[in-house]
C-alpha cells in the first residue's frame, strides 16, 4: 500500500470511530424496545432528579441506560417518599434495589425487590449493620441523603470498599459545598471551605491524594488505589446543581 492510500485509510478509519462514538450517545437511553425510558418513569414517580429541578436524570439516562438489563444490585442513600426506588426498581428489571434513610420505611408498603433500613449515613456502626444484613458488591451506590458534608465524606470513605470493580458511587448535590448559595452550617461547610467534599474532589484530582477530616486513614488510601475516573457535571440551574460519580478500578 502506498503512503497516500495509507493515510487516507487510517483518516476514514478515525471519521468513522468518531462517527459511531457520536451515534452512541445521541442513541443512549432510547429504548431499543417497549419498555418505558427511564424519563418515563421519573416523570411517572415524580422523581426530583428530573426536570424542572436539579434535571440529574440526563446523566444518569447516559450512564445508566446501556446497563440496564445488567444491574443486579443498586443502593440509594435518601428515600423521602421513595420516588426514587420505586423508579429504579421499574427501571432495571434485573436488581433488588437498596435503601437507607433516617426515617423507618419498613411499613410503607415500597414494592418487592426493594429493600429499606434505618440508618445515620454519617455514622460506620449504622452504614456497618446495613452491610451485615443485606451484603455488599454494588453495581451502583447514589448518595441523595442529607447533604452535609460528613453525611457525603463518611459515606465515600466507608462504602465504597462495597462497590464491585468497575461500579459508580455517585454524590448528588455536591452543590451543597457552595456556601454562597446554600447555609454552610446546615451543611457543615468550615468558614474557610476547606472541608468541603467539592475541595475534596478537585485536591484529588490535582494531586492524586484523597484527603478528607471525615474518613480514616485507610478509607482514604483505598479510594487513592481505587479510583478509575472522576466526572463532575454541573447544570445551569438556580440550583447550582453538580453531581459527581466516581467509578472504580476493575481489578486486575
Ligand atoms: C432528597 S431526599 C431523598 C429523595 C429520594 N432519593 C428521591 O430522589 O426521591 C433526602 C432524604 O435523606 C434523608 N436523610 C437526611 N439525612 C440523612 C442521614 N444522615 N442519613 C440517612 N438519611 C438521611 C432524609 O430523611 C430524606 O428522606
Amino acid at each position: 500500500m502506498n503512503k497516500h492510500a495509507l493515510y487516507t485509510l487510517i483518516i476514514a478509519s478515525f471519521t468513522i470511530g468518531g462517527c459511531s462514538t457520536m451515534k452512541n450517545s445521541t442513541t443512549a437511553g432510547k429504548a431499543s424496545d417497549d419498555r418505558p425510558t427511564i424519563y418515563d418513569l421519573c416523570a411517572k414517580y415524580s422523581s426530583d432528579k428530573c426536570g424542572q429541578a436539579h434535571n440529574f436524570i440526563t446523566f444518569y439516562d447516559r450512564l445508566l441506560t446501556p446497563k440496564r438489563d445488567s444491574i443486579e444490585r443498586f443502593f440509594e442513600i435518601g428515600i423521602l417518599n421513595g420516588a426514587s426506588h420505586l423508579m429504579w426498581k421499574d427501571f432495571f428489571p434485573n436488581a433488588d434495589i437498596f435503601g437507607i434513610d433516617l426515617k423507618d420505611y419498613s411499613d410503607k408498603g415500597l414494592k418487592d425487590g426493594i429493600y429499606t433500613f434505618v440508618a445515620n449515613q454519617a455514622k460506620r456502626e449504622d452504614l456497618q449493620a446495613f452491610i451485615d444484613k443485606y451484603g455488599g458488591d454494588f453495581d451502583v451506590i447514589l448518595d441523595d441523603g442529607g447533604h452535609a458534608m460528613d453525611h457525603q465524606q463518611v459515606s465515600l470513605g466507608f462504602l465504597f470498599k462495597y462497590l464491585k470493580p468497575g461500579g459508580y458511587f455517585i454524590i448528588e448535590d455536591v452543590h451543597t459545598s457552595l456556601p454562597a448559595f446554600y447555609p454552610r452550617e446546615e451543611f457543615n461547610v468550615d468558614d474557610d471551605e476547606s472541608n468541603t467534599t467539592l475541595r475534596m474532589i478537585e485536591n484529588y484530582i490535582r494531586t492524586s491524594f484523597m484527603v478528607s477530616e471525615f474518613m480514616t486513614q485507610e478509607e482514604m488510601m483505598y479510594l487513592q488505589k481505587n479510583i478509575e475516573s472522576i466526572e463532575l457535571t454541573y447544570r445551569t440551574t438556580k440550583l447550582h446543581s453538580t453531581m459527581c460519580i466516581i467509578q472504580k478500578k476493575e481489578e486486575w
